[in-house]
């Protein structure tokens, strides 16, 4: 399983440093470690200290711009990340969809980038609330034209569904509305499906058990180190 942490726009420098020291302490098992895999997107400004007390889990950016360096007042380029060794992007989160206006074609241009160097990619995709209530048919045309200039072969890539009534409401979706869009998007690609949208300690293991969810996405729930370790631990109980 992939268990991946999205911190968003909390912790800082310092307290990456407590809550990755408070999940080291906690303990992963070597046989956890060798049968499952920990990603945490920290924000920008705590990469640097989340790669020095997170020996456990592959560290990776929650955004960049598409060129090595340059002219991109506030932006994030690839020469920043390669000197701390992050090799790891999310790309297509609805919050930066929706709220930063990315395109779906500036979204498969940053793809198309990452990927030719050679980045794991974690690709997500999702539907408002007003594309759920009108069924599961109209769902799957809205996360199909999501994959529109994405080629999901081109690179190491896990495709997160998060559906976007689900993300930090406390409502995650439904064991049947995940089975059924996971089984769609299953007919759409081989890579490893995660899910994404108010996962928790006490949905992880009911989640997880879902056919063709090969992981979990995990924003509010992932910001407490304790809360955390709990969903990862939830595949052995
Ligand atoms: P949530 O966020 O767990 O707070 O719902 C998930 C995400 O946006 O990745």
């Amino acid at each position: 399983m992939q268990f991946m942490a999205n911190f968003k726009c909390n912790h800082t420098a310092h307290s990456v440093q407590e809550y990755f020291t408070t999940l080291g302490a906690l303990g992963f098992s070597q046989e956890f470690l060798r049968e499952n895999e920990l990603v945490f997107f920290p924000q920008a400004l705590s990469l640097q200290a989340s790669k020095d007390f997170a020996p456990f889990g592959e560290i990776g950016v929650q955004n960049a711009y598409p060129a090595y360096s340059g002219a991109f007042t506030g932006e994030i380029g690839v020469q920043a990340l390669e000197s701390m060794g992050v090799r790891t992007i999310l790309i297509g989160h609805s919050e930066r969809r929706v709220l930063l206006n990315e395109s779906q074609e500036f979204i498969a241009e940053k793809f198309a980038f990452f990927a030719r160097l050679g980045f794991f990619i974690v690709y997500c995709v999702g539907e408002p609330l007003s594309v759920r209530k009108q069924g599961e048919k109209a769902v799957q045309e809205y996360l199909q034209a999501q994959f529109a200039g994405i080629d999901v072969e081109s690179t190491r890539v896990s495709v997160a569904y998060e559906p976007i009534w689900a993300i930090g409401t406390g409502r995650s979706a439904s064991v049947q509305e995940i089975a059924q869009t996971h089984a769609f998007l299953r007919t759409l690609v081989q890579n490893p499906l995660l899910y994404g949208g108010s996962v928790n300690a006490s949905n992880a293991k009911e989640i997880l058990s879902i056919p063709n969810v090969n992981g979990v996405l995990v924003g509010s729930a992932s910001l407490d180190a304790k809360s955390f370790y709990a969903i990862t631990q939830s595949v052995l109980a």
